[in-house]
C-alpha cells in the first residue's frame, strides 16, 4: 500500500488537556453510542451460501469499491469520531488483496481497541498467523453442518474440512476467544444443531445460531426457512440437556448466551427476527462501495466515496458520517413488512 498523506485531522498539540480527557461520542438521535463499524471489503466470495446470494450473482467492478487509501481517509475520520470496535467483513473479507496491510492500518487507529473479522475459514490455514501479526484481535468462522455433504449443501461449494483446518489455525495463532457461527435453514441444517452445540462440550468456543433475515432477491427463500431461537433451544435442550443463561440473561452484543452442563465454550442466540435487539445498537455498515449503511435490515445509505473522490476533506467528512449517525433509524420493521431491497447481505457486510 502507498504511504498516505498526513490528513489534517492529526493530533495536534492542545493545551487544554480536559479535551483529551474527554473522548469524541457520537450519539444518534435516540442517544445510542456509535461507536462499532462493520466494514465490508469486497462483496465478493469463495463460497455461495443459500441464505445469503442466488449461484449465479453479479459482483460490483472494482472501479466502485473504495480503494485502500480511501477506506484508510474513512476509517481515520471514523477513529476522529470516537469509533473504537472494527469488523472486517464481506462477502468474504480473506478475497479482498491487501488485506494484511489493511488490517495493519486498522491496528494502528488511535482508537482501535476492538479488531475482528467475520469469515467464512476457507482461507484461515494460511492466514491466520499473517493476520494475527498484522492486529487483528478474533475472528469468527461460519459452520452450518458438521456433515460434509450438508456443508456443501448450504454453501453450495465449500469443502467442510477446509473449515476446520481454519479454526484449528485460528486457535493456534490466538485469534480467541473462537467464536463460531451458523445461519439456522429450515430444509438444510435444522437437524444439526445438537452436533454444532455441542462444540462447545470440549471447546471453550462460543457457537451462536442466527435466525436468517431477509434481502432483497433472497427473501423469499429467506422468510420461508426460518427456525425461530425458540425452537432451536428446544432442539438443542431435546437432544443434550438444560441450557443454562449466563450473563444473567444479559445481551453480548447481539447474542443471548446459555451453557450447556459441563461445557467449556457457551451458545449464543441471535434473534434478530424474534427478539429484535435494535434499542442497543451501537453499529453502523461501511460497504465496500463506500456506502455508510445505517441499519442492516433499512435501505437507509449516506454515500462516502463520491464525496472523497470530488476531495472532500477529513472535516468534511466527519461532518458527513457525524450527520448520517444522528439519522440511524431507530431499527427494522421487519414486523410491517419493510424488507430491505437494494442489496443482499453480501453487499453489506454480515
Ligand atoms: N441472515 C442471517 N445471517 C446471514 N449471514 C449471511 N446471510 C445471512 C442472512 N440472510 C451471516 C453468515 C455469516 C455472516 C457473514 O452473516 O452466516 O455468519
Ligand atoms: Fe460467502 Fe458468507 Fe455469504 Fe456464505 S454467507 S456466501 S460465506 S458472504
Amino acid at each position: 500500500m502507498r504511504m498516505l498523506p498526513v490528513l489534517d485531522t492529526a493530533p495536534q498539540a492542545v493545551a487544554d488537556t480536559s479535551a483529551l480527557a474527554a473522548p469524541t461520542r457520537t450519539l444518534d438521535a435516540f442517544g445510542r453510542h456509535i461507536h462499532y463499524v462493520r466494514i465490508s471489503l469486497t462483496d465478493r466470495c469463495n463460497l455461495r451460501c443459500v441464505y445469503c446470494m442466488p449461484e449465479q450473482v453479479a459482483f460490483r467492478p472494482s472501479a466502485e469499491l473504495l480503494t485502500d487509501e480511501e477506506l484508510v481517509i474513512v476509517l481515520r475520520a471514523m477513529s476522529a469520531l470516537g469509533f473504537d470496535k472494527f469488523r472486517l467483513t464481506g462477502g468474504e473479507p480473506t478475497v479482498r488483496p491487501g488485506l494484511l496491510d489493511i488490517v495493519r492500518e486498522v491496528a494502528s487507529l488511535p482508537t482501535a481497541r476492538e479488531i475482528t473479522m467475520t469469515t467464512n475459514g476457507l482461507r484461515l490455514a494460511q492466514l491466520a498467523h499473517p493476520l494475527k501479526r498484522a492486529g487483528l484481535q478474533r475472528v469468527n468462522i461460519s459452520i452450518d453442518s458438521l456433515d460434509p455433504a450438508k456443508f456443501k449443501r448450504v454453501t453450495r461449494w465449500g469443502n467442510l474440512q477446509d473449515v476446520l483446518d481454519g479454526i484449528a489455525a485460528a486457535e493456534d495463532a490466538g485469534l480467541t476467544p473462537i467464536k463460531l457461527n451458523a445461519v439456522v435453514i429450515r430444509g438444510y441444517n435444522e437437524d444439526d444443531l445438537p452436533a454444532l452445540a455441542a462444540l462447545t462440550l470440549d471447546h471453550p468456543w462460543q457457537f451462536r445460531f442466527i435466525e436468517v433475515m431477509p434481502f432483497a432477491d433472497v427473501a423469499d427463500f429467506q422468510q420461508s426457512a426460518i427456525v425461530t431461537t425458540r425452537e432451536m433451544i428446544a432442539r438443542i435442550e431435546a437432544a443434550l440437556g438444560p441450557l443454562t443463561p449466563e450473563n444473567g440473561g444479559q445481551l453480548d452484543g447481539e447474542a443471548r448466551l446459555y451453557r450447556l452442563p459441563g461445557a467449556q465454550g457457551v451458545i449464543g442466540f441471535i434473534s434478530s427476527i424474534s427478539q429484535p435487539f435494535c434499542h442497543s445498537c451501537s453499529r453502523v455498515r461501511l460497504t465496500a462501495d463506500g456506502k455508510l449503511r445505517l441499519c442492516l435490515l433499512k435501505d437507509d445509505e449516506v454515500d462516502l466515496r463520491a464525496p472523497l473522490r470530488r476531495g472532500a476533506t477529513a472535516d468534511d467528512l466527519q461532518e458527513l458520517i457525524r450527520r448520517a449517525i444522528w439519522r440511524k433509524p431507530w431499527g427494522h420493521e421487519l414486523a410491517n413488512g419493510v424488507i430491505p431491497t437494494r442489496r443482499i447481505m453480501s453487499e453489506i457486510g454480515g
